[in-house]
């Protein structure tokens, strides 16, 4: 079965097949436009998802070398939610004009089972850390739609803190990719920027009962980056970056190691842009734990993890309707 994914949540347009081998093939196209503004305009983002989605699919389907899949699986949300309508929509459309089903993917159980498409790939139970521009969650996967939240960010994502670091040194979105490039010439203990631990933080905001043992936050750390750049005259931006990430990627390899050892399971994977970090990618390697990494590019947004968790639910002889709705919260298994 060949299953065709939409993704258009944020900044991404794009389209892939997927079938019984793994990827067929993957086509992204990352929109420039909101790097002048800083940050994604959702308005730009959906009308920039227009002009390009019908573009990708046809480009997928010629590199494939098919007519029409036998399903289509299309992004439902999380995520800017006009932005989601397009590709959605446009999915279901492909679907009755094709007459073959229709599956709505929640885009973080793409990120979350995308080592999946990859071989060798975890195998269920397995912990999968996603770590994106909107979300920092840490999931026991327990089988396809049977996830359990370990721990989450209670404040800023990961890579949110990447793009406003970045942005306070005075580079334009998004970040991530530019802090790692500088990290990699800086000296990580040049400051000591404070990690979260568990069980201490968010006091004030999510109350008792709501926090996870192994939640995180990364808004101090933020403002402590800023305090420091505001403080030190002459600061070194490598150092800054280099320090600021060592304190990232500590906590979220603290948070994997405590998860394995409360859970009991050694496979981790991990997904979202921020594990195309260069340095989380390899802590991650390192742990004394069985490791599965996607290629960068299957880290950031794209949409084979769309029609990978089409396909498996798809074989589990799942479908959705066309009364299904988008969502611009979702959590997934939900
Ligand atoms: O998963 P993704 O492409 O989109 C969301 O669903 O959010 O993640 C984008 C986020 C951005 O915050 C970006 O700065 C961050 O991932 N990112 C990185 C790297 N590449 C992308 N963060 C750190 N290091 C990178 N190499
Ligand atoms: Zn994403």
């Amino acid at each position: 079965m060949i299953v065709l994914g939409i993704e258009t949540s944020c900044d991404d347009t794009a389209v892939a097949l997927v079938g019984p081998e793994g990827v067929i093939c993957d086509v992204v196209y990352s929109q420039q436009i909101h790097q002048q503004f800083g940050g994604v305009v959702p308005e730009l983002a959906s009308r920039a998802h227009i002009e390009k989605v019908v573009a990708c699919t046809t480009a997928a389907l010629q590199r494939a070398g098919i007519e029409k899949p036998d399903a289509v699986a299309a992004t439902a949300g999380p995520g800017l939610i006009g932005a989601v309508l397009i590709g959605f929509t446009f999915g279901k459309s492909l679907s009755i004009g094709w007459d073959v089903p229709f599956i709505g993917v929640n885009h973080l159980e793409g990120h979350l089972l995308s080592p999946l498409l990859d071989n060798p790939s975890p195998v269920f139970p397995f912990l999968s850390f996603v770590v994106s521009g909107g979300h920092t969650t840490l999931y026991l996967a327990r089988g396809v739609g049977d996830y359990e939240i370990l721990g989450q960010t209670i404040d800023d994502a990961a890579g949110e803190a990447y793009d406003k670091v970045a942005r306070l040194m005075g580079h334009g979105y998004p970040g991530g990719p530019i802090v790692d490039k500088l990290a990699q010439k800086g000296d990580p203990k040049a400051i000591r920027f404070p990690r979260s631990k568990p069980k201490n933080i968010g006091k004030s905001r999510v109350a008792e009962d709501a926090r996870r043992d192994l939640d995180m936050s990364f808004s101090g750390l933020k403002t402590a980056v800023r305090y420091h750049l505001e403080k030190t005259e002459g600061w070194v931006d490598v150092d800054v970056a280099a320090s600021f990430q060592a304190a990232v990627v500590d906590v979220l390899i603290d948070r994997i190691k405590r998860a394995s050892k409360k859970t009991g399971v050694n496979q981790i994977a991990i997904g979202g842009g921020v594990a195309a970090n260069g340095e989380f990618r390899h802590r991650v390697q390192s742990l004394a734990m069985e490791s599965f990494i996607p290629p960068r590019h299957r880290c950031t947004d794209n949409a084979a993890m769309i029609a990978n968790v089409g396909r498996l639910r798809l074989l589990k002889g799942q479908r959705d309707l066309m009364s299904m709705q988008a969502r611009a919260q979702w959590t997934p298994g939900q």
